[in-house]
């Protein structure tokens, strides 16, 4: 598909609006004061133990502001503005149900609650990645997604994994027919392979920053794949679906050209409209360079070995 306006992240990145305009000066240091003293690693949520998984304990860069990752959100189905945290409070999140479905042993609807019983919750600090070049590190709570995986029982022909969030557009304005055109496929909708899926890196976050997940940030429970551009992390997930066909997310039936199924971070290949090999850190003016898989390539570049044909970093 052809996309006429301009939208979000298709901006040029000199364009983007530089978030830190929104904060002031000293509720931004009043965060950085409490990750200077420690204070940012999260306890459980759910009432359940979660323990910090050590080999994401330390994201190498200081953990972004909590106001700042609360406030400043891609969330298209309230909008296309940065600033949707006060329109997705209205998200009824409390019951939420998941269904699993497709090529699975049986397939299930299980409460939020319940599913959280049956995962082992531990805390991960890791890199995100937006398409957009800017970054941000997060303290979040949840479960590795094989644990889901597992719990789903996938069938030998189930080859990946499709995600779905919800559909409400009397709650969600971005999702009512008409806004930016009507052409947005909603629900949003993506992908990933079962290897991606069964990877230890790729993980169902349920809090961030020692709280349940805000609704801004995808309350109930988001993917967060860190070796890949942000879009890939679909927000308040209503469905998993495994399938043989590779799915066609949402932003892949948007711009195709500009957004693929595989979408993994690499510095040297730009896109389309902007330049991929830095990064701006989130309320900082700090620029770093974009790191091949978002520097967490001992864990996936295995995942793509022999697949040089593919559109691997798109
Ligand atoms: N999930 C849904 N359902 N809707 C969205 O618009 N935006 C994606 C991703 N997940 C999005 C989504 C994009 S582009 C990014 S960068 C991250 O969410 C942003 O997550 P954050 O708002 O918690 O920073």
């Amino acid at each position: 598909m052809h996309i006429h306006k301009i939208r979000g992240w298709e901006m040029l990145s000199s364009r983007i609006t530089p978030e830190h305009v929104f904060f002031n000066r000293r509720q931004f240091m009043a965060g950085a004061g409490a990750i200077a003293a420690g204070l940012m690693l999260p306890p459980a949520i759910g009432g359940a133990e979660a323990a910090v998984n050590p080999a994401f304990a330390d994201a190498g860069r200081a953990v972004t502001p909590e106001e700042i990752n609360t406030t400043f959100n891609n969330f298209y189905e309230f909008g296309s503005s940065k600033r949707i945290a006060s329109a997705a409070a209205a998200l009824p999140t409390k019951p939420w149900t998941i269904a699993v479905s497709g090529l699975v042993e049986k397939p299930f609807e299980i409460e939020f609650q319940d599913l959280l019983k049956q995962v082992s919750l531990e805390d991960r600090v890791v890199r995100h990645r937006c398409v957009e070049a800017w970054a941000m590190v997060v303290p979040w709570t949840g479960f590795a997604l094989k644990d889901l995986v597992a719990l789903a029982k996938p069938l030998s022909g189930a080859k990946f994994v499709r995600f779905e969030t919800f559909n409400l557009p009397e709650i969600a304005a971005g999702q009512k027919e008409g806004l930016f055109g009507g052409g947005y496929p909603w629900p949003y909708t993506e992908g990933l392979t079962l290897a991606e899926a069964t990877n230890d890196l790729a993980f169902i976050a349920t809090g961030a920053y020692g709280k349940e997940l805000p609704k801004s940030m995808g309350a109930p429970l988001r993917l967060h794949t860190p070796w890949k551009y942000g879009f890939k992390s679909i927000k308040s997930i209503v469905k998993v679906e495994f399938t043989d066909k590779r799915p066609v997310s949402f932003w892949e039936q948007l711009g195709p050209a500009e957004y693929g199924f595989w979408a993994n971070v690499n510095p040297q290949v730009d896109h389309p409209r902007w330049s991929q090999s830095q990064e701006r850190m989130l309320g900082t003016d700090e620029m770093f360079p974009t790191q091949l898989f978002n520097g967490y390539g001992e864990w996936v570049a295995g995942l793509y070995a022999g697949m040089e044909n593919e559109k691997l970093y798109m």
